[in-house]
């Protein structure tokens, strides 16, 4: 019996153009390329120019996935752009992007799960295209984190950059086989009792300013694999599929060393897992679009590909998502 699919027709994905290196940042605060290499993984980031907006990213990476997708803008009737940094407190940054496309119909809104920002976004938009109230969306991780780092605190400032991906999807009927291509699984979970390992210290209720990231490292780190490992699992059971069915882990892309534990307690083979860290550093909910992006554009993510995708962070929240390219 068919079943209805919010398939992936096309991805895009935005980095700004200025390169901020580990020996650049060393000049900075006290820090070696050295150490956040072997701590993270990461020899740079990308930092948006000033005047650069959150918008700006999201709407180059949107313009990209229409054109991958080869669909015009007229048709999306969905917006939603999962960030923690937007352009203003209000309006959603997705209605900027909405405007710049020149769409005036449908919804956008933003969607607010940090890190976990994008898997959110891909469960949150298949539910409302399956359940047929719109056709076709674009769903953007879009980031200038450059923003809300506080650049004296050597702890967090190496970790993160910026950047922006997105992703079309439609509904679309598959013939309800392995064959089916789209979203095959969504899993979502938070956790507020660690709000405060990872959180900015400012926002419009509490201190009228925007604030900067904190964060208890080696807590996030700590608890990140189990997370991780477990959410996939539920993926898993849901679906049938082992790690030995995956072709492509594309995980958000926050330190290597979380990447690999979670990869390895999961038993999928190193080959196959999506590596963008290194160069883009923890661009939050951006990481996994670009990964796939990446990953799609030198053509190691073919037709008919299971991928896997998972995103852990602030809350904390965390989720996972099997997808069939
Ligand atoms: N350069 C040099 N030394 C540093 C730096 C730095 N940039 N940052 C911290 N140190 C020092 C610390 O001060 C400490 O020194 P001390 O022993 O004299 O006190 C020492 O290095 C070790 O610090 P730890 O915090 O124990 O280092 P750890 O091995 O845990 O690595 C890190 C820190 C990389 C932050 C790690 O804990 C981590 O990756 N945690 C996960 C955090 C994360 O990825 N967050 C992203 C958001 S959440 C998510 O996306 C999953």
């Amino acid at each position: 019996m068919s079943v209805t699919r919010s398939v992936i027709l096309g991805c895009g994905c935005y980095l700004p153009s200025r390169v901020l290196t580990n020996e650049e940042l060393a000049h900075t605060v006290d820090t070696s390329d050295e150490w956040i290499v072997q701590r993270t993984g990461i020899h740079e980031r990308r930092i948006a120019a000033t005047g650069e907006l959150t918008s700006d990213l999201a709407l180059h990476a949107a313009q990209a996935a229409l054109a991958h997708a080869k669909v015009d803008a007229q048709s999306i009737d969905l917006i939603v752009l999962a960030t923690s940094t937007p352009d203003n407190t209000f309006p959603a940054t997705a209605v900027s992007v909405q405007a710049g496309l020149g769409i005036t119909h449908g919804a956008a809104f933003d969607l607010q799960a940090v890190c976990s920002g994008f898997v959110y976004g891909l469960a949150t938009i298949d539910g409302l295209l399956r359940g047929g109230m719109f056709k076709r969306a674009l769903l953007i991780g879009a980031e200038t984190f450059s923003r809300i780092l506080d650049w004296t605190d050597r702890t967090t400032c190496v970790l993160f950059g910026d950047g922006a991906g997105a992703v079309v999807m439609e509904a679309q009927e598959q013939p309800g086989n392995a064959s089916d291509r789209g979203l095959l699984t969504t899993h979502l979970r938070s956790d507020g009792r660690h709000k405060q390992k990872l959180y900015v210290d400012g926002g419009p209720s509490s201190t009228g300013t925007v604030g900067h990231l904190r964060m208890e490292g080696r807590e996030v780190f700590r608890h990140a694999v189990a997370m991780i490992t477990d959410v996939v699992e539920d993926a898993f059971k849901a679906t049938g599929y082992t790690a030995a069915d995956i072709d492509w882990f594309v995980p958000h892309q926050a330190n290597k060393r979380i990447i690999d534990g979670s990869a390895h307690k999961l038993g999928i083979d190193p080959g196959k897992i999506v590596i963008t860290v290194d160069r883009h550093g923890n661009t939050s909910a951006a990481s996994i679009p670009l990964a796939l992006c990446d990953a799609i554009t030198d053509r190691r993510i073919k037709r008919g590909d299971l991928i896997l995708l998972e995103a852990m962070g602030g809350g904390f929240t965390w989720g996972a998502a099997l997808v069939r390219w």
